[in-house]
């Protein structure tokens, strides 16, 4: 299928983007692409693909601009219930992480997802899933982070796998069982750092083994934050997935500036992300090593919070950014890539063209699969997008409505 009448052709063709280097979109004017099966074969303009296939089946995708689907690496998609009530507690000026130490904030969906059934937990899933194609993100990563318990944290993983089988959103699994303390260590955060350590991260191995065979290992995540996990307690969980064999990612520096970034480069992470409170030093270490720094502007949004990611320092000092939602049921719950982009340039100080980059290209290297997708190049997976107007920087400078008209997941058209 032969797919033209695209005003501009964001390829994003490369590497993923270093520094100066974000936002190079390599922009091709009036283009078109040729897909076969799931993958894109030929790209180029519509003048050589119309000429060069004139009996190809033909999309007219209306003279919109196009770009790779967004990639969300930071999503705590899977929960149950909601915390409409704790929104309004914040709004008359309890803090979220008093709200978490009196057993609220991740604590209360803890409550809910537990008592979900795995029909109920895919049920809501879904939902979101659906919300977030639809404005245009074709992958996602996907955390687990609710249960707290091997059982219950298994069971959302289960539920990742089976939402990934049906699509058309894809999803890349994350385990986040150190999401916080779990209630029955309360009083012991190291016992549960430990049984984390020796016995929830080897079941999860074992489990993997067992149910997912064949599939890469999901990345071992953890909230590494005052009230949450110490550096050092961070420090053997994630020694401990690693030595199993499991890629690595951290929250860190969401509240305080508790050296997680650092550690994720040390420990060579796929990446950091919030990165509110880093330091300089941090900042160093991570551009220094090939861990993404994961922006999520979302959420001091969601908690109307002054202070974002200095994601101006972190590409000076030559790093490698992305964006992701980090859609949750705290802080912030926003199924749309295109908002976040909107908030990026405005907060973060990005050009549309480097939030675009970190929302696609740079987005799949922080989850590992940038040979894959976040580009539009022969032989990568055919996911596309196609605004409903001609310039692209309209996803920057408009923000609360949707301007995708197309989604293109490994070939198949949708229109929205
Ligand atoms: O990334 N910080 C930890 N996790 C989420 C919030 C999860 C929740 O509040 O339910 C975050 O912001
Ligand atoms: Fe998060």
């Amino acid at each position: 299928m032969l797919i033209h009448n695209l005003s501009q052709l964001l390829t994003l063709a490369g590497e993923p983007q270093r520094g100066s280097e974000l936002g190079r979109l390599k922009i091709i004017p009036n283009g078109a692409v040729l897909v076969r099966g799931e993958t894109f074969e030929v790209v180029g303009t519509a003048d050589e693909l119309l000429a060069a296939y004139p009996n190809e089946p033909r999309f007219d995708a209306g003279g919109g601009a196009a770009l790779p689907g967004f990639v969300d690496p930071h999503t705590h998609l899977i929960w149950a219930g909601d915390r409409a009530a704790e929104f309004e507690m914040r709004l008359e000026g309890k803090t979220y992480l008093e709200i978490l130490a009196a057993g609220g904030g991740i604590l209360s969906t803890v409550r809910a997802t537990r008592a979900a059934s795995l029909d109920d937990l895919k049920e809501q899933t879904r939902t979101r899933m659906q919300a977030m194609f639809r404005c245009g993100t074709t992958t996602a990563e996907a955390k687990t982070g609710y249960g707290l318990e091997s059982a219950s944290e298994l069971l959302q993983m289960q539920a990742l796998l089976e939402l990934d089988g049906e699509g058309p959103l894809e999803l890349a699994p994350t385990y986040l069982g150190a999401h916080a303390i779990a209630p029955e260590y309360k009083d012991d955060p190291d016992g549960y750092t430990d049984l984390l350590c020796r016995q929830m991260l080897p079941e999860l191995r074992s489990w993997w083994d067992r149910h997912a065979a064949g599939r890469p290992l999901p990345f071992v995540d953890i909230f590494c934050e005052t009230g949450a996990f110490s550096l050092e307690q961070s420090r053997c969980v994630l020694s401990a997935a690693r030595t199993l064999g499991f890629p690595l990612k951290i929250h860190a520096d969401e509240f305080d500036n508790l050296g997680g970034a650092s550690l994720a480069a040390e420990l060579g992470a796929a990446s950091a992300d919030h990165l509110v409170k880093t330091s300089a030093i941090d900042i160093t270490a991570l551009a220094h090593s090939n861990t993404v720094a994961v922006a999520l502007p979302c959420t001091p949004f969601g908690l109307a919070q002054a202070q974002y990611t200095p994601a101006r320092q972190i590409l000076a000092a030559d790093g490698l950014l992305a964006l992701a939602s980090d859609i949750n049921p705290g802080t912030a719950w926003c199924e749309s890539m295109q908002f976040v982009i909107a908030l990026a340039c405005r907060y973060l100080k990005l050009t549309p063209a480097q939030a675009v980059a970190a929302a696609t290209l740079n987005a799949a290297a922080a989850i590992g699969r940038s040979d894959r997708i976040g580009s539009i190049e022969a032989g990568k997976q055919a996911d596309l997008i196609v605004l409903s107007v001609d310039d692209y920087r309209h996803l920057a400078y408009r923000f609360g409505g949707n301007l995708v008209k197309h989604v293109v997941k490994k070939g198949k058209v949708f229109t929205n």
